[in-house]
């Protein structure tokens, strides 16, 4: 019972693979799509991160959009981890992709950071506007933070039930997500549903320090 819940927001053990092979099928298209639609209002960042990376294929997105940049990667699951690493192997040998495993405390060594990209992760803080403010800090003055997110009602059946049963936290509107964000500090730039309205691939905010 909630072992989808707990596996997707910790996956770790021996069911610890299988969440990431799930997320890298489903999540690719969004991902680059996410991707996509960042990288033409942020300019050339120089320095940018991945929050919550899973299997790794936004990353993949990041380092073919951004060839010049260095990328950096915070995630908690030690599986994820090295699924990430070996989907993006060759970037790591080249120096191009760090990966730590941790929560946003591990990219503090690396501010100021340009962009921060974050994709499907707000329901596993149990302190968003805590964590949200820990990201605004790390940022560049002007750098953005990309969140991507999915609101409860256009999740699938079983996250619906599992995810608050673990004690994460869904969202029912837009307007619930801004307030996290702006109790943050930080100011919304840009938003967007992606796919169709009435049942959309993924949700956009574009923020800045305000
Ligand atoms: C549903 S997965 C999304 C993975 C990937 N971003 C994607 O779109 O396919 C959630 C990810 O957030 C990570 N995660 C959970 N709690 C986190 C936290 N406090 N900080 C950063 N990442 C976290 C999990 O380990 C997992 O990789």
């Amino acid at each position: 019972m909630g072992v989808v819940g707990r596996q997707f927001g910790s996956p770790t053990g021996s069911l610890g693979r299988l969440p990431g092979l799930v997320m890298a099928r489903r999540n690719a298209a969004l991902n680059r799509l996410l991707v996509a639609q960042v990288a033409h209002r942020v300019g050339s960042p120089r320095v940018l991160a991945e929050l919550g990376f899973g299997p790794g294929v936004g990353l993949a997105a990041l380092l073919a959009t951004f060839p010049d940049a260095e990328v950096l990667g915070a995630d908690p699951s030690a599986a994820l981890v090295g699924q990430a690493a070996a989907r993006n192997r060759m970037a790591v040998h080249a120096g191009r992709l760090r990966l730590m495993q941790g929560d946003v405390t591990v990219l503090a060594p690396f501010a100021p950071i340009d962009l921060i990209l974050a994709v499907h992760v707000l329901y596993f803080w149990s302190h968003p506007v805590a964590e949200l403010m820990a990201i605004a800090s790390l940022l560049r003055s002007g750098g953005h933070l990309a969140l991507g997110y999915q609101l409860r009602q256009h999740m699938p059946p079983v996250a619906q039930q599992d995810f608050p049963r673990e004690g994460h936290r869904l969202y029912e509107s837009d307007r619930e997500v801004i307030a996290l964000l702006e109790a943050a500090g930080l100011a919304v730039r840009h938003q967007a549903v992606l796919g169709r309205t009435d049942s959309p691939a993924s949700r956009l905010l574009l923020a800045t320090g305000a």
